[in-house]
């Protein structure tokens, strides 16, 4: 079978198992085909998503400490790498980095994120590394004169696994990178749970339309006939359990077919489709000890979001 079909096949199955499970649940990784995509980088963008202009903000702040713990000729290798606006800024204070290596499950948005970064680095290296990192993984052979891999891994994306996943994660991250490599982290940090709610509940509605669209992707990918409309998006921080939540819920009795079977839901019944943890600075570091030691970390003043460098 070719590996397009593998990949189609294994998230097919993925797809009927979550559906299967009590309560059914859709994998956060299948928010993100095109219009997926799309919409993520429009919600960074509404001034409640205050995660990336925070950690913008505070990479520009610190670009000079940063530069200096990630060293010379760097690959800079990002993790889901969406804009890599953010790496931009990180290779812009870089001394001579040797390459951009952007690492991203949704294969469109390679393309256009190398270019983004060939226009700005026309003397760069770009290398862009198509993978699904939510299992094994490992880096291809950079094989040329580099000095250090340096992981960049922005935007709270990590937050999207189980804390144990996350952290084995990690730990898989430090063993790809090697020995004396560097992990950039940028983690969203626990807060007032009314500024949590305004961020994932947006008035224009994008954060319930990013939601609301896995299903468009589990049709495609899985021969569902899911209506979206039919589908109430909620998003909202419970505070004991440290995580912003993303449901589906069935707005009436309905039978979905979906991978060659038929779903009953009834009205009210919930579809688990993300959690987004936010964590303290001493949370972050314990997740990161299997595979990393924390060299720096840098906050915005009012302490919403973290950035750390950690060595391998
Ligand atoms: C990609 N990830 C860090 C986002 C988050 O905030 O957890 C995904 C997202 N979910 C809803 N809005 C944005």
């Amino acid at each position: 079978m070719p590996d397009f079909a593998l990949a189609r096949a294994a998230a097919r199955a993925e797809i009927r198992a979550g559906l299967r499970r009590t309560p059914p649940s859709i994998s956060p990784k299948f928010f993100y085909d095109p219009v997926g995509s799309d919409l993520f980088e429009r919600i960074t963008r509404t001034p409640e998503y205050y995660l990336t202009p925070t950690e913008i903000g505070i990479l520009e702040g610190n670009l000079g400490e940063i530069a200096d713990g990630i060293g010379p000729r760097a690959v800079l290798a990002e993790i889901a790498a969406g804009s890599a606006r953010k790496a931009r800024i990180v290779l812009g204070g870089l001394n001579t980095p040797a390459a951009y290596a952007p690492v991203d499950i949704a294969e469109e948005m390679l393309a256009g994120q190398a270019a983004e970064v060939r226009r700005d680095f026309p003397a760069l290296r770009v290398i862009p590394v198509a993978a699904d990192f939510s299992g094994e993984f490992a880096f291809p052979a950079f094989d040329f004169d580099r000095g250090r891999i340096a992981v960049f891994y922005a935007g709270s994306s990590l937050g999207n696994f189980e804390p144990q996943e996350a952290s084995a994660f990690l730990a898989r991250l430090a063993r790809a990178a090697g020995p004396g490599s560097r992990l950039l982290l940028g983690v969203d940090r626990k807060k007032d749970p009314a500024v949590l709610n305004r961020a994932y509940n947006d008035p224009g509605g994008l954060n319930a339309a990013f939601n609301r669209n896995i299903l468009n992707n589990v049709n495609r990918l899985a021969e569902g006939d899911f209506d979206p409309e039919k589908w109430i998006p909620h998003q909202f921080y419970d505070e004991g359990k440290g995580r912003i939540e993303l449901w589906l819920e069935s707005a009436g009795d309905q039978t979905v077919r979906v991978a060659g079977e038929a779903l009953r839901f009834a009205a009210g019944d919930r579809i688990h489709t993300e959690n987004s943890y936010k964590y303290d600075v001493e949370e972050v570091l314990a997740l990161a000890a299997p595979g990393w030691r924390p060299l720096h970390h840098w906050s915005d003043p009012a302490e919403r979001f973290s950035v750390f460098l950690l060595t391998g």
